[in-house]
């Protein structure tokens, strides 16, 4: 008997990995995280299989669920939005089942940030403009933010910012970025990418309050930088002429 934590996607449920949905498939026991995960995905779960939203429950009752299926020999398919390596609690749920010796796999979906870029039909790192993205947050009512992690540290850096959780914040991640990354920065904020009812609004850092002062508090991804609407930017040493890597050998090796 194995736990299957899946990446469910962003929300689109062709959005989801080939495996994840022949996981899905295979195990009569799904337990999903409902606030974000599609209900279409759940239709890859086997005739008769037990489905079971986890968005009312408690870390314990989720476990009592797992030892369940475990005392009846039964995989359970876990799944989670967006991608499980960033704010998906699988951390605190993968310590409980090896502290009862039930094994796990672990298997990637596609995350907000990716899907909200796509959306937005852009490349967070361009040459010469920005070469990180920086995945972060505002603090919560439950998460406060561990120290040196905060949006004016990150700022500092001119990474191309992806900030999750925090739309209902979003005066004051203004407030903090401006001074960095100037008022003309500009910034992207999609609401629920790949669902039906996505938004987009675009604008800059001191436009943005206002052009989204009618969207939604919930499901949204803040993005911040200058690669949203870059003036000009070189080409990468990638495709270029003269530049010899593996796949094209000559002189320089990648
Ligand atoms: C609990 S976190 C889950 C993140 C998820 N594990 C991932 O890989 O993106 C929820 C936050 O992710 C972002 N998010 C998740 N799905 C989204 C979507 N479809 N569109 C925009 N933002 C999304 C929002 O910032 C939301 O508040």
């Amino acid at each position: 008997m194995t736990v299957h934590f899946i990446g469910a996607g962003p929300g689109a449920p062709d959005l989801l990995t080939l495996r994840g949905r022949d996981l899905i498939a295979a195990c009569p026991v799904c337990l999903y995280a409902g606030s974000l995960v599609p209900e279409a995905v759940l239709a890859h779960c086997p005739p008769g299989a037990r489905i079971v939203n986890t968005a009312p429950m408690t870390l314990d009752e989720i476990m009592a669920e797992i030892a369940d299926a475990h005392a009846k020999g039964q995989d359970v398919a876990r799944l989670h939005s967006g991608d499980l390596s960033v704010w998906s609690a699988m951390g605190e749920q993968v310590r409980r089942l090896r502290e009862l010796g039930i094994p796990v796999s672990v298997t990637p979906g596609v995350p907000s940030f990716a899907a909200a870029a796509a959306v937005l039909e852009s490349e967070l790192t361009l040459p010469g403009i920005a070469q990180s993205v920086i995945l972060t947050r505002t603090p919560g009512r439950a998460s406060a933010m561990p120290e040196g992690e905060s949006l004016t540290a990150f700022a500092a850096t001119g990474a191309t910012l992806a900030v999750h959780l925090s739309i209902h914040n979003l005066a004051k991640v203004v407030a903090d970025l401006t001074p960095h990354y100037g008022a003309d920065c500009p910034v992207a904020i999609v609401w629920r990418a790949s669902w039906p009812e996505q938004r987009i609004v675009r604008a800059t850092l001191s436009t943005i309050a206002e052009a989204a002062a009618d969207g939604p508090e919930r499901t949204a991804l803040i993005l911040v930088g200058r690669v949203l609407a870059p003036s000009d930017f070189a080409e990468s040493r990638l495709y270029a002429e003269g530049y010899d890597r593996r796949y094209r050998p000559g002189n320089s090796v990648e």
